[in-house]
C-alpha cells in the first residue's frame, strides 16, 4: 500500500510528481504529500488529508519550485489519515525528508530509544521513526546520508520502500527497498523512482527493479549507483518496458473498472496469444512445459492467493482435479503463512496474484520454498516481487489493472489455469485427445462470447437501478459457479458497500435461507450445465420464501423465466469455462449499482489496489 514517487533532473519536479501520484492513487488515497528542494537548497514540504487533487489545490498558493522532489499517497497503517501522519516525514532538524511504503515492525523500540536521546515526534507513524533514526545515526557517527541510511536500515525489522532527501543537497536522493516494490527510471539527464512504472513510462521506458535490501544513490549528473545495505556494490540490468501511457489512461470510459471490464475480450485473446493454437491443436505454456515433471509427478498442488485471486484459485482447484486428477488445496496466503502447514518437497505450489506484490502471498511463497516445494507464479505485473520470487510462472498479460476491483486480471487468471490444466492433463494423459481438442476449441471461442455478453450492458444497467435500495445481497452458484458467486459478492461489497454473501446454492437450507424475505435480492447462477436441475431446485426453495431472484442463465433457457424475477442470458459453454462468462454480468451489475449509489468505483473507501502490508 502507499504509492511513492521521486524525480531529479532538468525539469520542474512538481508537475511530474503530482501526475505520478495520480497514477499511484490506486495504492492508497487517504492523504498525500510532497517535498521539493528549490535552487537555493531550501526544502518545502506540503501535506494534506484526502486525495491527490486536494494536495494539488493546496499547493497552488505555495512555492513548488525545484528540480528534485519526492511525493507520497498514503493508505494508513499506523496513525489515522490526517495532515500530520501524511508523508513526507521530516527529521528533528527538518533537514531530512522521507517517504515510505511498508511497515516498520520494531518502531516502538526504536522510537523509545530516540525519545531517550532527545528526539521529538509529531506523528503516530512508524515512518517518522525511520527518518529520525537516519538523522540520529548520521549525526552520531558523522557519516554521509547513504551510510546513515545503510546503518539505520540494518536496525529495522519490517518492509520498506523509501526515498530520502536532504535539505541543501539538491543534487541527490537515496532510495532503498525491502519487501515493497521500487522501480528506478533512467531518462536522459533525469531519473525517476516510483512504486511501479506508471509515473515513469511517459518519460522513459528504461527501468531498473531494485532488489531487496538494495539502496540506489541517485545523483543528478551521474549514473545511479546501487549498493546493498551491507555496502556491496551491485550491477543491475536495465529493462525496457513495453507498456504504453495509453494503457494507463481511461480511454473515454468514465471509470477504469468499466474500461477494464470491456477490455476483457481483448485481454483474454492477449493471454492466449501464442499459447492456444487451434490450427496445430496445441496449448503451449512454456513455464509448464519446462517444468512438466514438477506438475506431473506432484502428489498434491497447493494454491496460494488472496481476495479475487483466491477465487480464481478455487476454480483452478476444480479444473486441475477434473482434468489432471491431482488433489488440490486452495489456501488463503494469510492463513497458510502462520499455521505451520504440512508442505512436502514433491508438492507443486501455485501462487496467484495480479499485482505480484501481495505481502501475505509473498510470505506464503517463502514458506513453501523453504520447505522445498516447487513454486509457480501466475502474476500480471511483469517483474513484480512474486514473479521474481517463484521458480517459474506464467504472466496473464492483461496490461495494467488500475481499478481497485479486479476484473480483467481475474478472467485472465482463469484462462491461465485452464491452459495449465489442459497442458498437464495432456501430458499425464488424464484427458482423451478428443476431449482435449473440444476444450481447446471452446477456450478459443471464449473471447467472442464475452464480447456478446458485454453487448447486454444496457439491460444490466437498467436492472441495477431496481436494486439500489438493497442493503444485502445473496449470490448462489454450484460447481464451477460456486467461486463465481463468491467473486460476484466481493465485487458488489467492495465498490458499492452493500453487504453481500456468496454461497454454494445447496448450502442455503443449512442456515442462510433464514435470511430470505421479499426484500432480499438473490443472484443465482443457473446456466445449462451438469448442475442445472439441482440449482433450479435450490432457487425454487428461495422463491417459495419470496426472495427476489436475478438469474444468470444460458440463452434459450425457458424454465427460469417462470421462476426468476429477472433473467440475464449468456451464451452456453463447457461447464469448466462457465466462470469466464458468468462473472461478466456480475461485474457489470456491481459496477452499475455502485455508480448509481455514487460510489468512488475506482478507489473505494478503505481499500488499496495492492496490499503490500500484512
Ligand atoms: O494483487 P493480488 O491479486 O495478489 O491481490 C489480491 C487481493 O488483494 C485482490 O484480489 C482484492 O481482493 C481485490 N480488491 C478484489 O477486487
Amino acid at each position: 500500500m502507499c504509492g511513492i514517487v521521486g524525480y531529479i533532473g532538468y525539469r520542474e519536479a512538481f508537475p511530474i510528481l503530482i501526475k505520478g501520484l495520480y497514477h499511484l492513487e490506486y495504492r492508497g488515497y487517504d492523504s498525500a504529500g510532497i517535498a521539493l528542494i528549490n535552487s537555493n537548497g531550501g526544502m518545502n514540504i506540503y501535506k494534506t488529508k484526502g486525495r491527490v487533487s486536494e494536495l494539488e489545490e493546496f499547493c497552488k498558493n505555495h512555492d513548488v519550485s525545484g528540480t528534485i522532489g519526492i511525493a507520497h499517497t498514503r493508505w494508513a497503517t499506523h496513525g489515522e489519515p490526517n495532515n500530520i501522519n501524511a508523508h513526507p516525514h521530516y527529521s528533528e532538524s527538518k533537514n531530512l525528508a522521507l517517504i515510505h511504503n511498508g511497515i516498520i515492525e520494531n518502531y516502538t523500540v526504536l522510537k523509545k530509544q530516540l525519545i531517550q536521546n532527545g528526539y521529538h515526534f509529531q506523528s503516530n507513524t512508524d515512518t517518522e521513526v525511520l527518518v529520525q533514526l537516519i538523522e540520529y545515526i548520521k549525526e552520531l557517527n558523522n557519516v554521509d546520508l547513504c551510510t546513515a541510511v545503510q546503518l539505520a536500515l540494518g536496525q529495522v525489522i519490517g518492509a520498506y520502500a523509501i526515498v530520502v532527501m536532504e535539505k541543501g543537497q539538491n543534487d541527490r536522493f537515496i532510495a532503498a527497498r525491502k519487501s515493497s516494490p521500487l522501480v528506478l527510471g533512467i531518462g536522459k539527464d533525469e531519473f525517476f523512482i516510483a512504486s511501479d512504472a506508471s509515473p515513469i513510462i511517459e518519460y522513459t521506458n528504461k527501468v531498473i527493479y531494485l532488489e531487496d535490501e538494495e539502496i540506489a544513490i541517485v545523483h543528478r549528473h551521474e549514473s545511479p549507483k546501487i549498493v546493498t545495505i551491507g555496502n556491496i556494490e551491485k550491477t543491475r540490468e536495465i529493462i525496457q518496458l513495453e507498456i504504453s501511457l495509453s494503457q494507463l489512461e481511461k480511454g473515454g470510459y468514465p471509470h477504469f473498472m468499466l474500461k477494464e471490464i470491456f477490455e476483457q475480450p481483448q485481454t483474454l485473446r492477449d493471454c492466449m496469444r501464442g499459447r492456444v493454437d487451434i490450427t496445430c491443436n496445441n496449448v503451449v505454456l512454456s513455464g509448464i512445459i519446462d517444468n512438466k515433471k514438477q506438475f506431473c509427478d506432484a502428489k498434491r498442488i497447493i494454491i496460494l492467493a488472496c481476495g479475487t485471486s483466491w477465487h480464481a484459485g478455487l476454480i483452478g482447484e476444480y479444473l486441475l482435479e477434473e482434468f489432471c486428477r491431482i488433489p488440490v488445496e486452495v489456501e488463503y496466503s494469510s492463513e497458510f503463512r502462520y499455521r505451520n502447514p504440512v508442505i512436502y518437497p514433491d508438492d507443486a505450489v501455485i501462487a496467484i496474484s495480479q499485482s505480484g506484490e501481495t505481502a501475505d502471498t509473498l510470505a506464503a511463497i517463502d514458506l513453501a520454498r523453504k520447505a522445498g516445494a516447487f513454486v509457480y507464479g501466475i502474476c500480471n505485473v511483469v517483474g513484480s516481487s512474486i514473479a521474481r520470487n517463484t521458480h517459474s510462472g506464467s504472466y496473464t498479460h492483461v496490461g495494467p489493472e488500475i481499478g481497485v476491483a479486479s476484473t480483467k486480471a481475474f478472467t485472465a487468471q482463469l484462462i491461465v489455469l485452464a491452459m495449465m490444466s489442459l497442458c498437464i492433463a495432456r501430458e499425464k494423459k488424464t484427458v482423451t485427445e478428443e476431449r482435449f481438442l473440444k476444450l481447446l476449441k471452446e477456450l478459443d471461442r471464449i473471447p467472442d462470447k464475452v464480447e456478446q455478453i458485454l453487448r447486454t450492458d444496457e439491460s444490466i444497467k437498467n436492472l441495477s437501478e431496481i436494486f439500489t435500495y438493497a442493503h444485502n445481497f445473496i449470490y448462489l452458484g454450484r460447481g464451477y459457479n460456486y467461486p463465481v458467486a463468491l467473486e460476484g459478492a466481493l465485487k458488489l461489497k467492495e465498490i458499492s458497500y452493500i453487504h453481500a454473501e456468496g454461497y454454494p446454492a445447496a448450502e442455503m437450507k443449512h442456515g442462510p435461507i433464514a435470511l430470505i424475505d421479499s426484500e432480499m435480492p438473490v443472484v443465482a447462477i443457473a446456466t445449462d450445465n451438469g448442475m442445472y436441475d439441482k440449482v433450479i431446485s435450490n432457487i425454487q426453495e428461495i422463491k417459495a420464501r419470496n426472495g427476489r431472484i436475478i438469474a444468470i442463465v444460458s440463452e434459450n433457457d425457458t424454465a427460469m423465466k417462470d421462476i426468476a424475477d429477472y433473467v440475464i442470458e449468456i451464451p452456453a459453454t463447457e461447464d469448466c469455462f462457465d466462470p469466464l462468462l458468468t462473472i461478466i454480468p456480475l461485474q457489470l451489475l456491481s459496477y452499475h449499482i455502485a455508480v448509481t449509489k455514487r460510489r468512488d468505483v475506482d478507489r473505494p473507501r478503505n481499500l488499496a489496489k495492492s496490499v503490500t502490508v500484512e
